[in-house]
């Protein structure tokens, strides 16, 4: 199967870039621009990645982000993902940043996003990998500072998708930001929000009802409500799962316990996505892989969660259709 998930032509749509900073790089930024970090070595900062909850893993997340100053350092940090999924066969990717994460330290926002679409742009001519931004929102941070994130987004506009929310979920539920998420609908973003990852089912029912998202990410917690279950599967909204995340993080206790094939079977679009690579142990493939080995999927299941990331990808029908048919012609020609 490792074969067939290597040549599979798929899309990540729930991925942070600050979370695909990898220790090595993160050393030679920091040396670059003169910062000192509290870690003495790779090996130091690799032992710091074991987390027993969300919050856990946020402290470190920031702590590492923190060494980004310049545009070239956004730049170095989305080229060395692209360079890690153009080896996977990811075609189409959909990439989250935090600008507040910066922004509160006092980087301009210009620089962030420069660095970050001047790699999507090298990416798109040097790997033929398209991508779309989208832009969360820290939602322990107050909804004023989110809605002057987005003021600060709009001379960049036509650079961004989406609007997302990501960060300490519990005792942040999305109606927090009701009014900065209907704010940027009403100027044409699209929205994502992170709900039941930790939280609880009635968050994902915040993010459908009050932040009218067009996907969810996680999402994992919907299993305890029929009730969103069927409403999930009636409107056919994604699911943007991350498995090894889950176990990482102990949302799921062993990866033999994930729900995504109960998610399969019970109609959802569940996709399969790699959140923070470097810090949960594995890109898009290696997320694949550990769901088809642990909960032995089969290539229609592994096909269906690739279709289900087309499908729910922020793109045109066209470009959808071109991607898919990518997929199925990968799949007639692998499937036996
Ligand atoms: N920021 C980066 N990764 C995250 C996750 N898994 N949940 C919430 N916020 C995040
Ligand atoms: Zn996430």
């Amino acid at each position: 199967m490792k074969g067939f998930i290597k040549k599979l032509p798929k899309a990540e749509l729930h991925l942070h870039i600050e979370g695909s900073f990898e220790p090595e790089l993160m050393f030679t930024i920091a040396d670059r621009n003169k910062i000192k970090i509290k870690y003495q070595s790779v090996d130091e900062l690799k032992a710091a990645y074991n987390f027993n909850n969300l919050q856990e893993f946020l402290d470190v997340y920031y702590a590492g982000a923190s060494v980004l100053l310049k545009e070239e350092d956004f730049f170095d940090l989305t080229m060395s993902y692209f360079r890690k999924i153009n080896g996977q066969n990811v075609i189409h990717t959909e990439i989250m940043f935090d600008p507040q994460t910066h922004t509160e330290r006092g980087i301009d926002f210009s620089v962030v996003i420069s660095g970050i679409t001047a790699a999507q742009d090298q990416a798109q001519k040097d790997f033929g990998i398209s991508s779309k931004l989208i832009m969360s929102f820290l939602r322990h941070l107050d909804a004023q500072a989110a809605d002057d994130t987005l003021q600060q987004s709009l001379e960049f506009k036509n650079l961004i998708t989406a609007v997302g929310l990501d960060s300490s979920e519990l005792g942040n539920p999305p109606s927090k930001f009701k009014e900065v998420f209907a704010a940027a609908k009403k100027v044409g973003y699209l929205a994502v929000a992170h709900a039941g990852e930790e939280g609880p089912a009635d968050y994902v029912w915040e993010a459908i009802n009050l932040l009218k998202v067009n996907r969810i990410d996680h999402g994992n917690n919907a299993l305890a409500d029929a009730k969103l279950v069927e409403t999930l599967v009636k409107n056919k909204m994604a699911l943007t799962v991350c498995p090894l995340s889950n176990v990482k993080l102990r949302n799921v206790d062993r990866i033999e316990n994930h729900p995504i094939k109960l998610m399969l079977e019970k109609g959802l679009v569940a996709t399969v996505n790699s959140d923070d690579p470097a810090y949960f142990g594995g890109y898009l493939n290696e997320n694949y892989q550990a769901v088809a080995e642990a909960l032995n999927l089969s290539k229609e299941d592994l096909y269906q969660l690739s279709l289900n990331s087309f499908h729910a990808a922020f793109l045109e029908a066209e470009e959808k259709a071109e991607l898919v048919g990518k997929l199925d012609k990968f799949y007639a020609e692998n499937r036996d």
